[in-house]
């Protein structure tokens, strides 16, 4: 355990160095973060927090939002409206102390969305350096969070007029400061969780559904940093919620690469979610083999029809009542922004196999896009059914390629298939291209051409 976060604090370090000095050149008088040093912790860091306040009318110049500011005494006051939804923004673990370069990113997404009030937590004074330090400073943030959403209330919002944005531990702070509120907070989204130190801490001390009137959470990288356990009404795993596309494993790959990236993977879809340029909706399913094995293709039973939608639809989507907990739903995304993929099943029937095999199959849409899928037929298994991510819907997939890729490994022979058929997940109005009768031999590739029709 040590050591690997030492060894995080050396590699963030050289990183986020050039981040702060960049940052800085570019602000003149609007409010920031402030950075924690080195030295500052060694003294004593106290937890401090402070606010920054963005708003349609100051999207780009944060100003610094405090108790007297709702006095309505000075100026940017004007910019908090109590009648419009509050977005309150809280960042987590701060290896070095240095300010969440995506910040600004996150509260413009909100902005262009819609006409809210974004609240910045900055709690980087005790955000910083030991993570199991900070670990105990969380619910004194949470603690003085709720301070200021007391007060807000008395002039003018409404409890469910705020929806927090956790990340990563920011998760587990929002979570308390809807303990402090009863679950009376509108909504919690908690991108990726944090895992160390709270998957097995009590439910009160960590991110759960009882924490606002919704919780959801989006998990990518359940196996490190991340938390395994569902622990929103809704649960959006990205990939399995483990090892991101795009995301190198190679130890050799960029310092990025290796350390966060699947972690801060949550934060970037969310940001492509509100966005809104494409659907990222999630299947409910028990695990993630199943969801690929083709098994949890439909919202029908869970939800009623439609599946829970990532962004910010009421409840996500999510129509039934009372709301599920813990329900775990399944998505597959593509490597870069928007991230969106189509659910691709594919099924189909071998004749007998006098040993396993393997065939690859490849779909190609008109622009080119292209989707490689390795398939292990068993011999005691005629039909085999595969869930893909193609970033283009059925209707621009235009031709089907299929390999016999074990003829090499496995010694096979040439294989015979009844039919293949792809369709795409949940069903749609085209319901699905079907060939039949298909022979692939050793070396011999074999591909069919669909007239479409979109
Ligand atoms: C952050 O910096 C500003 C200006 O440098 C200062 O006024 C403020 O007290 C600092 N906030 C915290 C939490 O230390
Ligand atoms: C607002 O500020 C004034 C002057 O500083 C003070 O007298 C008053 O009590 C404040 N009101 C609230 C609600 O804090
Ligand atoms: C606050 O928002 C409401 C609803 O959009 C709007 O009608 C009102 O004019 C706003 N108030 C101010 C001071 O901008
Ligand atoms: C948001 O959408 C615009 C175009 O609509 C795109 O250029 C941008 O990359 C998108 N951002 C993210 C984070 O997906
Ligand atoms: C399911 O959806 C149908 C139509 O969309 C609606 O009539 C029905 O009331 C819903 N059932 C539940 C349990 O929400």
């Amino acid at each position: 355990m040590a050591l690997k976060w030492i060894k995080i604090l050396t590699l963030l370090s050289i990183g986020a160095t050039a981040v702060i000095v960049s940052d800085e050149a570019s602000k003149g008088k609007c409010a920031d973060f402030n950075n924690t040093i080195w030295i500052e912790y060694k003294q004593g860091t106290k937890v401090q927090v402070q606010y920054l306040l963005l708003t349609r009318k100051n999207a780009d110049c944060a100003s610094l939002f405090t108790q007297e500011c709702l006095n309505h005494t000075q100026q940017h006051t004007a910019y908090f409206n109590s009648t419009l939804n509050t977005i309150v923004i809280i960042h987590g673990y701060r290896a070095i102390g240095s300010k969440p370069s995506w910040v600004s990113g996150l509260a413009q997404a909100f902005l262009q969305k819609e006409d809210v009030n974004v609240l910045v937590v900055d709690w980087i004074y005790g955000a910083s350096f030991a993570y199991n330090l900070v670990v105990k400073n969380y619910k004194e943030v949470s603690v003085q969070i709720s301070v200021l959403i007391n007060q807000l209330t008395t002039y003018g919002s409404t409890l469910e007029s705020f929806h927090f944005i956790g990340v990563s531990l920011g998760a587990h702070v929002a979570g308390f400061v809807g303990t402090l509120f009863e679950g009376k907070l509108g909504r919690i989204t908690g991108l990726d969780p944090a895992g160390p130190m709270f998957k097995n801490a009590d439910p009160f001390d960590r991110l759960d559904p009882s924490d606002a009137m919704f919780v959801e959470a989006i998990h990518t990288d359940s196996d490190y940093f991340g938390i395994s356990i569902p622990v929103g009404h809704v649960d959006f795993f990205l990939n399995g919620g483990m090892d991101q596309t795009g995301c190198a494993r190679s130890k050799f790959a960029s310092m990025y690469g290796y350390v966060i990236c699947d972690h801060m993977r949550a934060l970037h879809v969310y940001m492509s979610a509100l966005n809104g340029s494409c659907a990222l909706t999630g299947f409910p399913c028990s695990n993630y083999e199943k969801f690929l094995a083709g098994q949890c293709i439909s919202c029908d039973e869970t939800f009623n029809g439609t599946c829970p939608q990532m962004g910010l639809l009421k409840n996500s989507g999510i129509t039934v009542s009372p709301l599920p907990k813990h329900e775990k739903v399944f998505l597959l995304t593509t490597s870069e922004a928007p991230f969106c993929a189509h659910h691709i099943l594919i099924e189909l029937k071998v004749s007998r196999l006098e040993k396993s095999a393997e065939v690859q199959v490849t779909l190609i849409s008109m622009s080119g896009a292209e989707t490689e899928q390795k398939l292990r037929l068993q011999t005691d298994e005629m039909i085999h059914k595969k869930v893909i991510g193609h970033p283009e819907c059925l209707c621009k997939i235009d031709s089907i390629q299929l390999k016999n890729t074990g003829a090499r490994f496995y010694r096979q022979g040439n294989i015979h298939f009844e039919y293949i058929c792809i369709s795409e997940i949940p069903k749609m109005r085209r319901s699905s291209l079907c060939v039949e009768n298909i022979n692939i031999g050793r070396g011999a590739p074999w591909s069919h051409d669909f007239i479409q029709v979109c």
